[in-house]
């Protein structure tokens, strides 16, 4: 285990499932923050979640804020004079970690001013992955914390806020029990716009020797099908036309309908069959848990996305073993081979480390290799970072800084030109655009493709919410322009 890892129970008071049940008045210890989760909000407080790192981090702060809601919390888009600020923080490298700290700095000043305005306190909180891995030391490193809160405990928020408010009891949760988060989820959820993340897995039970996944987000747990259900059905009735299945692992997902162990592809048939969700996509997934029927499914289910986020790492055999990916580099030309044929136009998307430790110029062309037999519609390409506590961190042969800088440069100028490449082959189809917010001219509308691109179209901001075909013309750095075949009427 990661010694840098902090699991740390909160007292029993803490365990009693959901905020809103201790909203009883049974307990004598339930703050008033509890009891406002049943009784109207006396005075509105302000709330402002700043989120770092991936996709899963954004749907936990959206959760955060749904279950901080019925206790008077609204959102703000600015930390200054917040009541409660709350860093959603990322531990993947370094420099994600790091920025927390002088974050902190900043926040702690905002708080002096408020306080001298006359304004109350700011309570200051620190959730997500560094919360899980650093939290003691955040706690000693950073005095000016109210609280610390690791990704599993969320469902405790309303209590360490209510103890923060008491000046008493323990303020640090991060233990990790996803079911409780899970099942103390309000079933409110706010929505602001057609397309929505939807978290259907935590954890990682994998362990590629450069990651902290494993130890900031715990074991693989998948939520029951039931449950994902609901969820999405109420993010239908809202409006949300694509939900983006989300999961460390999430190909692996294997939760339960009825007693049984269900897939990914049986739990994405069951959500295509909800009124209104007419796009699904998934990601992250590991190339070992790209099942038959999920690949199956890119061929059959029409709401399934062509796009593919399959991220490989390396393309040599000798970096993967080092890297404990569990597979080889044929295996996963192999694979992409496999989903091609179900899908062919499928867009492809992955995540590259160069300058792992013992990566040599050789195991470089090796990748660069793949990534030419692959072919990506995007991509994403880090340089290796040692993490504390992560079986590469001491590995010998740690490649020097200047090297890795070049190799990323050369790596991603390929990238770039292959993404560059798939845009351009779009340019003069007609393609199904959801359209899902307004672009910053006149009545410009800007939607996504299939494939995942931005398209940006004149004349389209009538059509928020709608799928609608768009003659694709043009293909800039980062987006693709596209027209209307006919003129909305309004
Ligand atoms: N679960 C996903 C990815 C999780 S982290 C998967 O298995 O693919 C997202 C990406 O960050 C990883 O795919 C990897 O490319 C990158 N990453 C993780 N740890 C890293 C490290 N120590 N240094 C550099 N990049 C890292
Ligand atoms: Fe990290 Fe590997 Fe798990 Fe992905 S599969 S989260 S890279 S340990
Ligand atoms: Fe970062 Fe945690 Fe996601 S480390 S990438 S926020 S799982």
């Amino acid at each position: 285990m990661n010694e840098h890892v902090t699991s740390t129970r909160i007292n029993d008071e803490a365990q009693t499932p959901s905020p809103i049940s201790m909203g009883d008045g049974k307990h004598d210890s339930a703050p008033e923050l509890m009891r406002g989760a049943r009784a109207a909000p006396e005075r509105k407080k302000s709330l402002h979640i700043k989120t770092y790192g991936c996709q899963m981090n954004v749907y936990d702060s959206e959760r955060m804020a749904d279950i901080l809601r019925p206790l008077g919390y609204e959102m703000s888009d600015r930390p200054e004079g917040a009541d409660l600020v709350l860093l959603n923080t990322c531990h993947i490298r370094e420099k994600a970690s790091e920025k927390v700290y002088s974050e902190i700095g900043r926040l702690k000043e905002m708080r002096e001013e408020k306080e001298a305005r006359g304004e109350g306190r700011m309570t200051i909180a620190i959730a997500g992955c560094v919360a899980q891995a650093e939290g003691k030391e955040i706690m000693n490193r950073a005095p000016a914390v109210d609280l610390v809160i690791g990704p599993q405990a969320y469902h405790q928020l309303p209590e360490l806020i209510a103890r923060t408010h008491r000046s008493k009891g323990e303020r640090l949760a991060a233990d990790f029990a996803p079911e409780a988060k899970f099942d103390a989820l309000t079933a409110e959820r706010e929505v602001t716009g057609p397309t929505a993340f939807l978290t259907v897995q935590e954890g990682c039970d994998k362990f590629c020797t450069f990651c902290v996944v494993p130890y900031t987000r715990g074991a693989e747990w998948s939520r029951p099908v039931a449950s994902i259900l609901d969820e999405a059905r109420a993010l239908a009735a809202k409006g949300v036309r694509e939900v983006t299945l989300l999961g460390q692992n999430v190909n692996a997902y294997n939760g339960v309908d009825a007693g049984a162990q269900s897939t990914l592809a049986k739990l994405m048939y069951a959500l295509a069959e909800i009124d209104g969700i007419d796009r699904l996509r998934y990601t992250t997934s590991h190339p070992n848990d790209m099942g038959d029927d999920l690949i199956e499914a890119h061929r059959d289910l029409p709401e399934l996305m062509p796009y593919l986020h399959l991220p490989v790492q390396s393309g040599s055999d000798k970096i993967l073993r080092a890297m404990n990916r569990k597979h080889g580099r044929s295996a996963y030309i192999e694979l992409i081979a496999r989903i091609k044929a179900a899908r062919p136009d499928i867009a492809l998307s992955g995540d590259f480390i160069v300058g792992f430790p013992g990566e040599t110029d050789k195991d470089f062309e090796d990748t660069l290799d793949l990534v030419r037999q692959v072919g990506h519609a995007s991509a994403f390409s880090f340089k290796y970072s040692p993490r504390p506590g992560t079986p590469a961190a001491s590995m010998p042969n740690q490649v020097e800084a200047h090297v890795a800088d070049e190799r990323l440069q050369t790596l991603n100028g390929l990238l770039i030109e292959q993404q560059q490449a798939f845009k351009e082959g779009l340019v003069g189809r007609t393609l199904p655009i959801l359209f899902e917010k307004k672009g910053r001219f006149g009545d410009q509308a800007i939607g996504r493709s299939p494939y995942l691109q931005s398209v940006y179209v004149e004349d389209a901001v009538s059509l928020m919410g709608q799928i609608v075909p768009v003659k694709i013309t043009a293909s800039g750095n980062n987006s693709l322009q596209g027209a209307l075949l006919a003129p909305v009427e309004i």
